[in-house]
């Protein structure tokens, strides 16, 4: 191994993606953001016609599909057979698609062997929701970052209102609560904290604050 091997699990909205590329980049680690293959994933299916249900259709759209990250143009791209989705995936029609098809077996079992592939030899952030749990019980550090439902709630209702979407607040933190109750109600894998996780809770800290509190728990275990 190479360097650490780093978990970040939280529910949506807690501030994982960004504070797992600003980690990544102080580090010099590669983040693996698993959301992202999940998003590949239920893309590739759209694309394919294949329901979120055709369990049998989702096993053969993953054996001849092939996720990376690049770093062109800046940072962070997600290639899907070669193609970069990273924009394509982050669209509300993919969110709710993914949050069905990452309930399945097929893909999860698919993804485990992915993430565990990339994250072996060390020097990376792995961040998702059952990375401390599932695919890296092991992990040299896990972080659980969460935040209040309303906390997380009025940040995603922000970038929506800065993207000019129609929404109301209330509307925002119930669809954030909704989420929640998704992803940790599923069957396989859901969203639950490692007992050995250290907590970070984001409420009323700004980035900075809890970049670099975070970052001091690393350093201590290099
Ligand atoms: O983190 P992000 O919002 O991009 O994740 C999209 C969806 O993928 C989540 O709502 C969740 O259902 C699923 N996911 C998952 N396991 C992970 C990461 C994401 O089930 N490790």
């Amino acid at each position: 191994k190479t360097g650490l091997i780093i978990a970040i699990d939280g529910p949506s909205g807690a501030g994982k993606s960004t504070i797992t590329k600003a980690l990544a980049d102080r580090l010099g680690y590669l983040h693996i953001d698993t959301g992202a293959m999940f998003r590949a994933v239920a893309l590739s299916a759209q694309r394919a016609g294949i329901d979120g249900g055709d369990d049998a259709g989702l096993a053969r759209l993953c054996t001849s599909l092939e996720i990376a990250f690049a770093r062109t143009n800046g940072c962070c791209r997600v290639l899907a057979n070669g193609e970069d989705v990273t924009d394509a995936i982050r669209t509300p029609e993919i969110s709710l698609l993914t949050s069905a098809i990452s309930a399945r077996k097929v893909v999860r079992d698919f993804l485990l062997e992915v993430q565990r592939r990339m994250g072996r030899q060390g020097g990376v952030i792995l961040e998702g929701r059952d990375i401390g749990t599932v695919v890296f019980p092991d992990a040299d550090v896990k972080f659980f970052l969460s935040a209040s439902v309303e906390e997380r709630g009025r940040r995603r209702w922000l970038e929506l209102a800065a993207r000019g979407e129609r929404i109301t607040l209330e509307e925002t933190i119930a669809a954030v609560a909704r989420r929640d109750e998704q992803d940790s109600g599923r069957e396989h894998a859901p969203l639950r904290r490692a007992g050995d996780a250290v907590d970070v809770d984001s409420t009323g800290l700004s980035f900075e604050e809890v970049l670099a509190r975070m970052e001091s728990i690393v350093r201590e275990k290099e």
